[in-house]
């Protein structure tokens, strides 16, 4: 580790709706519990573009504050009393810092970095060295950055069935949690059908492992396409990231007894006209999922170790280029992740 600067770089939002800006700040100082992480690259959520809208806005939320929850880089400096972390080490921040383990509380799942405090998009930060997980030694630190959000979600998710061998999973478009469902599904045993907006897209998600790929503008019925699939049964977990549109649909594609995971709001956050009758008389398992703990960080990165699976970043930018990055997210031009490193 070569020696610290006094200041560094960070891009802040000054406000809500405002556009981003460089500053320099003086380099913090790792307090009790603490380490102090060179960061070497961040990644891209749906939840950062709500973000740098400004709509996380109100008592919870500080400004000015540096967006991104998460990232990646190297441990250079220690607080006081930390003995699980040296100098040197590449990690990964959690996306609840203070949800190390167990099932989730309000109190775990107070804080997340870029929304209730300063986030990853700044050169340097302090971060509680429980909350840091050792990054995956084949993994870059761009693609490690890729993990505390949208992998977590998809392990965590899978974790509710649980998911197995021999089990079928649907998951929905090639964006970054839905990819992650399908590397992880496959690496536990079961079978993933796919569902997209574009058949070059999909052709991506199959090099990936996915053994069924539905175009759902082609298929927009994609739910009895599972159900033929799965001769007539349905599938043992329905990972749903559309929200309001799919919801209905992903509990008509679930087995008697199954699990519908409610994970996402791609397709509006509004109410979705649930199948009551049907969720009731199949024994639907219908159950939300916040991103996940420390633990489920650590567990899949232990995971992606094991099977040498490597995040799909389709685009990777310099962090003088977020405007870019951002627009692509926005345009759904991306497939997997979006990267941006900070050199
Ligand atoms: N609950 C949690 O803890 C948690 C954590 C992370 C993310 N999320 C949520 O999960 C969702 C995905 O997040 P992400 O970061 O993976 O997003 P992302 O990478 O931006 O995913 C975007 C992709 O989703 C697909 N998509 C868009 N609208 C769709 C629709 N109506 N039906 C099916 N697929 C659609 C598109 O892929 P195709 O063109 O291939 O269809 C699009 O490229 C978001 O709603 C996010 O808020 C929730």
């Amino acid at each position: 580790v070569s020696a610290l600067p006094a200041i560094h770089r960070a891009l802040i939002m000054p406000a809500a709706g405002e556009a981003l800006e460089f500053v320099d700040r003086p380099l913090p100082v790792p307090g009790p519990g603490e380490a102090l992480v060179r960061v070497r690259a961040i990644s891209l959520n749906f939840h950062d573009l709500v973000n740098l809208m400004g709509l996380l806005n109100g008592p919870t939320f500080p400004w000015p504050r540096v967006p991104m929850s998460d990232g990646a880089g190297e441990v250079v400096a220690l607080g006081p009393d930390v003995e699980t972390l040296s100098v040197g080490d590449r990690v990964m921040g959690a996306f609840h810092p203070l949800w190390v383990s167990g099932p989730p509380t309000p109190e775990a799942k107070r804080q997340c970095p870029g929304d209730t405090g300063d986030g990853w998009l700044q050169e340097y930060l302090t971060f509680p060295a429980e909350a840091l997980v050792a990054t995956p030694a084949h993994l870059s630190d761009a693609e490690a950055a890729t993990l505390p959000c949208a992998a977590t979600t998809a392990w965590s998710s899978l974790a509710l069935g649980p998911v197995g061998a021999g089990d079928v999973v649907v998951t929905q478009g090639t964006g970054g949690v839905s990819l992650f469902a399908v590397q992880f599904a496959k690496a536990l045993g079961a079978a993933v059908i796919l569902t997209s907006s574009s058949d070059s897209k999909l052709e991506i998600g199959a090099g990936l492992g996915a053994d069924h790929l539905i175009n759902y503008r082609t298929t927009p019925d994609w739910e009895k396409e599972v159900r033929r699939l799965t001769h007539g049964k349905g599938a043992d977990l329905v990972l749903d990231l559309g929200g309001e549109q799919t919801l209905p649909r992903s509990v008509h594609a679930c087995r008697m007894d199954g699990t519908v995971v409610i994970a996402g709001v791609l397709s509006g956050f509004g109410a979705a006209q649930l199948p009551v009758g049907y969720a009731m008389t199949h024994n639907i398992h219908l159950v939300g999922v916040t991103v996940g703990s420390v633990e489920a960080l650590a567990e899949l990165a232990d995971l992606i170790a094991d099977h040498d699976l490597h995040p799909q970043i389709s685009h990777t930018y310099p962090w003088t280029e977020l405007d870019e990055a951002v627009r692509v997210m926005r345009a759904n031009e991306h497939v997997g992740k979006i990267a941006v490193t900070i050199p």
